[in-house]
């Protein structure tokens, strides 16, 4: 009896911890990069992703005031901004506060598309399954994004230069959800510039030829989001691999920053030794 009551009490200890505490953990993870090729001065990058708005979120609001007193060279949205429709307007009226010199992208994932419901997020872990039968208001998120400055890449590119630095940033469409043409992304790539690459997920590196990228930043993954002691993620959402779901990692030549995201589907509201970050990368 007493086994039984310290068993469910821990479980409803880890429940809450999970559903309550970690999920509004929010860290900003800081990392050094050295690309192959010179930048003229060191840029802040701003790695955002999986953020998921779908409702008011006093924790994850404080968190981006923190992120707003920062001014960054570069901020960068590696999709799921949204869950549901709901979070359209709190997308914009959030990612608006944030300030950087030199440009906001935003790629989409495939939540920015589809509203998953349980089922939909169940099924999701399992390859071939039909796409979820809700949408989600894509359209009506670009153009509100893009009323406030941030410039949506559906498989284009743009060119920033930076105090003599040209960049080129190359913004994948989902990939997950069948949309990504990897080639019509990179048919303006140039070797003699810096390449940088925003996709949902970094799978789309199957892809993508050898040093074609220099540095790359996805999401999708969540870190695995529930993670395992001395076992780790049991669910990645990426073909490549545990060790890539999350952090700084190589592929191909190019360095990749995957975040573990800010959110989650709001039918999977759970966090466990993966807590939520937003990356800010000192680029050089
Ligand atoms: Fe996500």
């Amino acid at each position: 009896m007493i086994l039984i009551s310290v068993l469910l009490l821990s479980a409803a200890f880890l429940f809450l911890w999970m559903h309550k505490v970690e999920v509004h953990d929010f860290r900003i993870s800081r990392h050094g990069i050295h690309l192959r090729k010179t930048t003229e001065r060191p840029l802040s990058v701003l790695h955002l992703s999986d953020i998921h708005f779908a409702g008011p979120n006093p924790a994850m609001a404080r968190f981006f005031e923190k992120l707003a007193a920062e001014t960054f060279d570069l901020i960068v949205l590696t999709g799921d901004i949204i869950d549901c429709a709901e979070g359209v307007p709190l997308a914009v009226k959030t990612l608006s506060q944030l300030k950087c010199r030199h440009g906001f992208f935003a790629v989409f994932g495939n939540h920015d598309y589809y509203d998953y419901r349980i089922v939909d997020a169940l099924l999701h872990n399992f390859p071939g399954q039909p796409q979820p039968k809700n949408s989600n208001p894509t359209e009506e998120l670009k153009v509100s994004l893009e009323g406030a400055g941030i410039v949506v890449l559906r498989n284009e590119t743009r060119e920033i230069n930076i105090e003599g630095t040209a960049i080129l940033i190359h913004g994948l469409d989902d990939p997950t959800t069948g949309r990504a043409n990897i080639r019509k992304t990179l048919e303006n790539y140039d070797a003699g510039k810096i390449n940088f690459l925003l996709t949902h997920s970094i799978d789309a590196f199957y892809d993508i030829g050898e040093n074609e990228i220099d540095l790359s930043f996805s999401g999708h993954s969540h870190g695995g989001q529930v993670r395992l002691p001395l076992i780790g993620p049991l669910l990645t959402h990426t073909m490549m691999g545990r060790d890539y779901a999350a952090g700084i990692v190589q592929v191909k030549g190019a360095v990749c920053s995957v975040s573990r995201g800010i959110g989650y589907g709001r039918v999977l509201p759970f966090r466990l030794l993966c807590p939520p970050e937003a990356v800010v990368l000192t680029v050089n």
